[in-house]
């Protein structure tokens, strides 16, 4: 070990760095190839909504300005379609910077932070940065096992993620699953439901979060318009809660972290109902192809909730994903035999399913 890692907090080197989808233009370079499609992060394939390139673009000349940080007409824009009030929002540099943030506020070292063991990796992350210690909850058939959180609540935990849909199984829990573990958990322990893929959950059972706000004071919901929004790329994400927590967040949140950008391009693709809809339309008609050709090609996968396919390979996932990036397609490989592939265009998924059909 270097001196530098000797001083650095020993929970901080416990930590994996996150690591990205492959992004396209390293596979360009790697490989020499030209045509790449990356299915590989669960990004909008339609692009963002022009709308939103438009505000963006007219707010460039102001750059010069911080951004207003309460980030005013967003807050009033998301109250208004979210039905609560403008206090009870806030934003985050994508919902990733208010996961860590949240972990931060509420997480002092050797308090107890909980997540099923096969979710978004940045639980881990923030539970780490925060000398939290983890307890990963084994899944039941993909899913988040609820009696299994419940039976390793303790005195000792602060913190509950739940990734509902589930990234990366697509898997969702329901709202008795929800109510159950909303009732059992102390009032003082906060639960942070993760609603990332929140729009395109169509199963009739799935619990909307900001709808238990008021019944559970001790919930935070989080969104973002990195998904079906379609702008990843500017980083905008914001949480739901009771005031009180939003006011503590207040606190440690850095001045001006959802930029001039962010809050204009999310104004402008909230107000854009025709790219939201033409986006769930060609993830309903992409889900359906690839679970006929996936079943077609005898691999296994999880009915998903969201806008990317679980699949279970018949060996190990790194050696699909060498071969199809070869082929210009970028997955992303969980573990073992586990992958997970973003639903596209049709086009996309067509090709995606022809390379797949050359290398089985
Ligand atoms: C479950 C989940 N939560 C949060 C995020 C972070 O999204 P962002 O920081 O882009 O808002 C992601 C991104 O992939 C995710 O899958």
């Amino acid at each position: 070990m270097g001196k530098f890692e000797e001083v650095a907090k020993k929970s901080v080197m416990q930590i994996k760095p996150y690591v990205p989808g492959k992004p396209v233009a390293a596979v360009q370079r790697e490989l020499g190839l030209k045509d790449v499609i990356k299915l590989a992060s669960n990004e909008n394939p339609l692009g963002p909504s022009k709308a939103a390139v438009k505000a963006m673009a007219k707010a460039l000349d102001s750059l010069n300005l911080y951004p207003e940080s309460g980030a005013y007409e967003l807050r009033q824009a998301l109250a208004k379609k979210l039905k609560v009030k403008p206090d009870t929002l806030f934003f985050g540099n994508g919902s990733n910077e208010l996961l860590q943030l949240i972990a931060e506020a509420f997480v002092s070292p050797g308090d107890e932070v909980m997540f099923s063991a096969v979710s978004f990796v940045v639980y881990s992350i923030a539970a780490n940065i925060t000398g939290g210690t983890i307890i990963q909850i084994p899944q039941d058939n993909f899913r988040h096992n609820i009696d299994g959180f419940i039976a390793r609540l303790s005195p000792k935990t602060k913190l509950i993620f739940i990734c509902n849909p589930n990234n990366p199984t697509g898997t969702i829990i329901t709202k008795a699953e929800f109510e159950k573990l909303m009732q059992a958990v102390p009032k003082n322990v906060i639960v942070v439901l993760d609603e990332a893929y929140f729009e395109y959950a169509d199963d009739k059972n799935y619990p909307d979060g900001i709808k238990y706000l008021s019944k559970y004071p001790n919930l935070i919901v989080l969104r973002t318009f990195s998904k079906v929004y379609g702008l990843a790329g500017i980083r905008a994400g914001y949480g739901v809660a009771d005031p009180e927590i939003t006011g503590i967040m207040e606190r440690i949140r850095p001045p001006f972290n959802i930029n001039t950008l962010a809050q204009k391009g999310a104004l402008a693709a909230l107000g854009d109902k025709a790219h939201l809809a033409a986006t769930l339309k060609t993830n309903k008609e992409g889900r359906a192809y690839l679970y006929a050709e996936l079943k077609k090609l005898g691999i296994k996968f999880v009915p998903t909730q969201a806008n990317f396919i679980f699949i279970i390979l018949d060996r190990n996932a790194m050696i699909y994903f060498e071969a199809l990036q070869k082929k210009g397609v970028i997955i992303r490989t969980v573990f073992d035999n586990f992958a997970r592939i973003t639903i596209g265009t049709m086009k996309e998924n067509k090709r995606l399913i022809k390379a797949l059909k050359e290398i089985k």
